[in-house]
């Protein structure tokens, strides 16, 4: 069954991660115990914001939710400046009153990295799945470090990053080599999720999230896959909804 992506524009990057926290701090009103799987990377930064604002302001909690993330770079200890640890503690769990124990980001220095993707998909399944999955997009189309060719299948692995990855990640290494290797959760671990959201802005996410809608459902565009998924929410700007066509303007499945 293929069914269509809820897709809503909104002005601009702004608005988007307004719309995307207000997903998130739904949920959590709805379902205090939720588990979530969330994204690092650029996008959803203001979506973190967003909801630091709200535990500040307004004592959204998330003491009884659950946290997985996507992935972690192969190699780099938790405390490394470009692990996504450190990205998540500054940017996010750091901030709010995540309970430690519900916290989960591939332990990228194990030093059986196998081991800890099969324990890893473990924690998620004990948790009892995850309710809301967000995601960004990789301008080549990846979800998580899912990167073209991934198979559908796939659970939490170790896998290898496009060239192309490894140069827009570059900049977070200051001088250093980027890692050639990663922790992902997997295609099969991203679609067992309940629910969807992906987040997306700017014109350089513009042909990506073009070939997730409307090309063809293909491991090669692997978030093509999420319209094979009954729920799933695309949160994208004006600009990154800029090759869609007519049929997204404003908001609406497309
Ligand atoms: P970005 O990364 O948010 O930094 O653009 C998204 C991704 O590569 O999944």
């Amino acid at each position: 069954m293929r069914a269509a992506l809820r897709t809503r524009v909104l002005t601009d990057y702004e608005a988007m991660s307004a719309a995307a926290a207000d997903v998130v701090a739904s949920k959590l009103r709805e379902k205090p115990h939720a588990v979530f799987m969330i994204p690092t990377g650029t996008t959803p930064l203001g979506m973190y914001r967003g909801l630091v604002e709200r535990h500040e302001r307004e004592g959204l909690s998330f003491a009884l939710a659950t946290f997985f993330n996507l992935d972690e770079y192969l190699g780099l200890p938790p405390d490394h400046p470009a692990s996504y640890h450190v990205y998540m503690r500054e940017n996010f769990y750091g901030l709010v009153d995540v309970d430690p124990g519900r916290v989960h980001v591939p332990d990228g220095a194990a030093p059986d990295p196998e081991a800890e993707c099969e324990r890893y998909e473990r924690a998620i399944r004990a948790a009892g799945g995850v309710d809301l999955c967000v995601l960004g997009i990789g301008r080549n189309g990846h979800i998580g470090f899912n990167e073209p060719g991934a198979s559908f299948d796939s659970r939490t692995r170790v896998v290898r990053l496009a060239e192309s990855t490894r140069r827009v990640n570059a900049t977070d290494f200051e001088g250093e080599r980027a890692p050639e290797r990663a922790i992902s959760v997997g295609m099969r671990t991203i679609s067992d999720s309940r629910e969807v959201l992906l987040l997306a802005s700017g014109t350089n996410k513009a042909r990506a999230v073009a070939a997730a809608v409307g090309g063809e459902v293909s491991e090669e565009v692997p978030a093509s896959a999420l319209r094979l998924h009954p729920n799933v929410t695309l949160l994208l700007d004006r600009d990154a909804a800029s090759d869609l066509g007519g049929s997204a303007s404003k908001e609406g499945r497309a």
